[in-house]
């Protein structure tokens, strides 16, 4: 595309209304997701003209610290990105007057999450003001703070006033510990109330999985059992578990990646078409088709490990010899799980997936294996693989067997392609921008409802008990592979073998 035709496409992209005043509550003003999402988030919003003049931040965090510090720091941490590839946002310059629109926006509140204080100061900044509540937090605090901020009265709503809670991940960290935290969110406020994220439901490429499904003819009628053969989804990754070790030791891939961001992707690839795009019609079908899933038998789970390797050229280290990781450490760092659907659409068709950490390559995807023409024409088929690409390509491809020219009547498999790259400007975006732009206007489509999140912990629950008992350590991998030889076999034991990574 040429510049004029990108700044024409982008112009038709942004016509939505400005979302309306309202105070933004941050808490966790320091942590890691407000500099590294939220803030790239609000100054795109703010470029695109998309929030509105009596935007206000609160950011809250028990450390010393005072608007203006705080806004300096946030200043350098966003230039900072600029050209920088490996952050998730990388413009190639930071517009002033939009950044100079948010700094002007902010302010800095120090405040214990446990003290009383802390809730009666924000109280009396926003009265009468619409709220949205930023748990940017570990998960420990999620509860806690919902039941405080109800006890102060702050999710109370008015007819001038909307109160929200956005709550990060993870939710929960097995059934029970899920069900438990929905209850006493539940206490202090109504379920429109509370928007559990989900990153991934920010992306467009996932977005545009129903788009795909339900907006043209063609591919909803062959997205089935009768000529679907197995479904993988996968999310490899070359990045090991940095310094997150804290967080990760006592997590572990399955919580990290399973129940939320898989199950996403599983969802939406694999829902009913909806009544209407509304957010009960969407998410009634994504959490009918979670609780359709049987529960995972723990044959049919594989876990693995990374061990010391090389990844894309450099050295890595073994996970247990990373920061805060313990020296004979079995949380595994791989997953690979086979599930069956138990509906009339998807009966008998396996969904294969798998994520892990310092794989071979990056690579976020689901590929729809179909079934071979019923008569072999021209020899041998390939047959057709429908991929949806998240990371790092962002497209869709069918691949299809075509005669290859020549005097033989023989097939090669080759790739159509939609390339969002090819069609559309692609700015960085981080992917929060719409998840904040639908809280501020009350959408909870693209939010994870309770029901859902609790048939997805029921699904992994016989794993993750089993896991509990057996206290063998995974499968080491070496990092930079493909992952480990048991999820290979998971698949051969069934005659299919995994998309290459
Ligand atoms: C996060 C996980 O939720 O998702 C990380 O905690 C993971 O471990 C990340 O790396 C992957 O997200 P994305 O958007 O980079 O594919």
């Amino acid at each position: 595309m040429s510049h004029s035709e990108h700044q024409a496409a982008q112009k038709k992209l942004e016509t939505a209304p400005p979302a309306p005043p309202l105070t933004l509550v941050i808490f966790g003003a320091h942590g890691d997701l407000t500099k590294r999402l939220l803030m790239p988030a609000l100054y795109n919003l703010a470029d695109m003209k998309l929030l509105d003049q009596d935007f206000r931040i609160i950011g809250i965090d028990h450390s010393d610290d005072d608007t203006h510090r705080w806004a300096d720091s946030l200043t350098q941490t966003i230039h900072s990105f600029v050209g920088d590839h490996t952050a998730e946002f990388h413009p190639d310059r930071i517009d002033e007057t939009a950044w100079s629109w948010i700094t002007q926006r902010l302010e800095y509140v120090k405040g214990d999450f446990g003290d009383d204080a802390t809730f009666r100061g924000i109280g009396d900044k926003v009265v009468d003001r619409n709220c949205i509540f930023y748990l940017a937090v570990a998960a420990r605090f999620f509860g806690p703070l919902v039941e405080r901020l109800g006890k102060a009265g702050l999710l109370k709503e008015t007819p001038s006033a909307f109160r929200r809670v956005v709550v990060e991940k993870p939710f929960g960290r097995d059934l029970p510990s899920a069900q438990a935290l929905n209850a006493q969110i539940l206490k202090a406020a109504n379920e429109k109330q509370i928007y559990r994220i989900d990153h991934f439901m920010g992306k467009e490429t996932v977005q545009n999985i129903l788009a795909l499904r339900f907006c043209n003819a063609l591919f909803e009628p062959v997205w089935r059992r009768e000529y679907i053969d197995h479904v993988q989804i996968m999310a490899a990754e070359t990045i090991g578990v940095e310094a997150r070790g804290g967080f990760y030791e006592p997590t572990g891939a399955l919580r990290d990646m399973v129940p939320n961001h898989l199950f996403t992707l599983l969802a939406m690839v694999a829902m009913e078409p909806p009544d209407a795009y509304n957010s009960d019609a969407v998410r009634d079908e994504r959490a009918k088709v979670i609780e359709a899933i049987a529960p995972v038998q723990p044959q049919d789970a594989v876990r693995g490990q990374y061990g010391a390797g090389t990844v894309q050229g450099k050295p890595a280290k073994a996970y247990r010899e990373e920061q805060d990781v313990a020296r004979d450490s079995t949380t595994e760092t791989y997953i690979a799980l086979k599930l069956a659907i138990g509906n009339w659409r998807w009966a008998g068709v396996p969904f294969y997936l798998r994520t892990g950490k310092h794989l071979k390559t990056r690579r976020t995807e689901i590929a729809l294996h179909f079934k071979p023409a019923p008569v072999a024409l021209l020899g041998a088929q390939q047959g057709n693989v429908l991929t949806i690409a998240l990371d790092p390509e962002e497209e869709v491809a069918v691949r299809i067997d075509v005669k290859t020219p020549g005097m033989l009547p023989r097939l090669s498999a080759v790739d159509m392609a939609f390339r969002y790259a090819d069609n559309f400007p692609v700015p960085s975006r981080v992917g929060y921008e719409i998840l904040f732009y639908s809280v501020m206007n009350g959408d909870t489509l693209l939010f994870q409802r309770a029901d859902q999140i609790e048939a997805a912990w029921a699904v992994v629950q016989p794993a993750l008990s089993a896991w509990e008992q057996d206290k063998s350590a995974p499968e080491i991998y070496p990092a930079g592979s493909a992952g480990p030889k048991a999820a290979d076999d998971l698949l051969a034991r069934d005659g299919r073998i995994w998309e290459s990574l």
